[in-house]
């Protein structure tokens, strides 16, 4: 390992990732792991300069208080303790000590160095799964969303083409995003990539189906089986390689914190595809996962990608889909993106789209009267997607888009500017 590491063990805090996350900032990697780690787990991690017992609100589980094996006190590592009366080492502190006594901790007591960096995180993660995965072959469903690129870059570099990325298109992609994925794993990382356009499979799917839960179940179901039928007719694959990162863990519940959501990542896979799993970024946050990307050569628009649901243009094609209306939405919404970038709002804005409703209005064109879709335009900025206020976007940009829109693409006649919060309306329309 190129880097020192600091174990936090999780005792019931709430503020686990904010610990880890101070340790990082001063510059020496951090890790969170369950209270009943083994000694001979923690010294498998290896490049272990220090523990941190962190204890906190969480701290009884089902009646009994949660501890640590007596030997984590001997096993030869500095142990500090927070929130702990109990804590069998020396040094207790009440509440998050401030950097002050956390640099001590780290450089004077541990004798840490301060060398987490992204460049040896890579370094670091391309040893270990070279390790796992010896010989043998990895598969990747590659969606092109930043944690899946990611991984596959990092995959790319650690074991080459023992690495079978899929990827499979469901037609509800934005304008380009599937070439996009093709040109820099295929074409420019030399990937072994195999690209599925189920376009049509899908779409014929969701014929006629107008409810927003049953539009994402078709969705989600009909990926995955997709996946397995392409993982079925590789041969000799024994991994399952995974875009989870941290924040999905931390979400899926630990020993001591509860669910929040079950994330499919981590929770959702067919139980009957017999993998191993190899996750490198389970320990990283989303800035970490953009910076590895950058530090692995990905291009910025893929790793500054703004969010994009799983189901893609399918919540925003509202009610049943249409391919022409459909066409209309990838057309519209890659207009917006366009002028966002040449705005810079590309870089501030959290996430903008565009929305299409399943009526028409009444409009004149060329003179004539014409019926013509209306397109909605969300721009919004959140820290955590719980809630959202509106970005507003400048009046001049507003009818340049609005010009744009309804000159280039012929079947849209109006297009009018959401302005609602998260609460009492959700970011997406379904
Ligand atoms: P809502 O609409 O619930 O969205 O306010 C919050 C954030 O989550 C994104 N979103 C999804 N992301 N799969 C995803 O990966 C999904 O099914 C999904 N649905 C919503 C949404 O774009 C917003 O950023």
């Amino acid at each position: 390992m190129k880097q020192d590491m600091i174990v936090i063990l999780d005792l019931g805090s709430t503020e686990n990732t904010v610990l880890a996350r101070q340790i990082r900032d001063l510059g020496v990697y951090s890790e969170i792991h369950p209270h009943d780690i083994t000694v001979e787990e923690l010294h498998a991690l290896d490049n272990v300069k220090g523990i941190i017992l962190n204890g906190g609100e969480n701290r009884i589980v089902d009646g009994v208080v949660v501890e640590v094996s007596d030997d984590i006190y001997t096993c030869g590592y500095p142990v500090i303790s927070i929130d702990h009366p109990t804590a069998k080492c020396d040094v207790k502190y009440d509440t998050l000590p401030s950097d002050e006594v956390v640099k001590d901790f780290l450089f004077n007591v541990c004798k840490a160095e301060a060398n987490w960096n992204m460049k040896n995180f890579v370094e670091d993660q391309v040893e270990l799964v070279r390790k796992q995965v010896g010989d043998r072959k990895v598969l990747l469903a590659l969606s092109g969303g930043v944690d899946s690129s990611v991984v596959a870059a990092l995959l790319v570099k650690a074991i080459g083409d023992q690495l079978v990325c899929v990827h499979v298109n469901h037609g509800l992609m934005r304008k380009d995003e599937s070439e996009n994925v093709v040109e820099v794993f295929q074409n420019q990382l030399h990937a072994n990539l195999i690209y599925v356009d189920a376009t049509e499979r899908f779409l014929t799917k969701l014929e006629g189906v107008a409810d927003p839960e049953e539009k994402r179940k078709i969705i989600g179901g009909e990926f995955i089986r997709v996946f397995e039928e392409e993982a079925r007719k590789l041969e000799g694959i024994d991994f399952l390689g995974q875009g989870t990162i941290y924040p999905d863990i931390i979400e899926s519940g630990t020993k001591t914190a509860k669910c929040v959501k079950s994330h499919h990542n981590v929770g959702g896979l067919p139980e009957d595809l017999q993998f191993d799993l190899v996750e490198p970024l389970a320990q990283l946050f989303k800035d970490e996962v953009r910076a590895c990307g950058i530090e692995l050569g990905l291009p910025a628009e893929m790793v500054y990608r703004q969010p994009f649901p799983g189901p893609g243009l399918g919540v925003r094609c509202l009610g049943a889909i249409t391919r022409d209306r459909l066409e209309a939405l990838r057309e519209a919404d890659a207009i917006l993106r366009d002028e966002f970038a040449k705005a810079g709002l590309d870089k501030t804005v959290w996430q903008y789209f565009v929305a299409i409703p399943d009526f028409k209005a009444v409009g004149v064109r060329n003179h004539e009267r014409s019926m013509g879709y209306m397109a909605v335009i969300r721009a919004v900025n959140t820290i955590d997607a719980m809630t959202a206020t509106i970005e507003r976007i400048d009046y001049d940009l507003l009818e340049k888009i609005v010009d744009r829109i309804t000159a280039e693409v012929p079947s849209i006649n109006r297009v009018v500017y959401e302005i609602t919060k998260k609460p009492v309306a959700t970011i997406e329309f379904e």
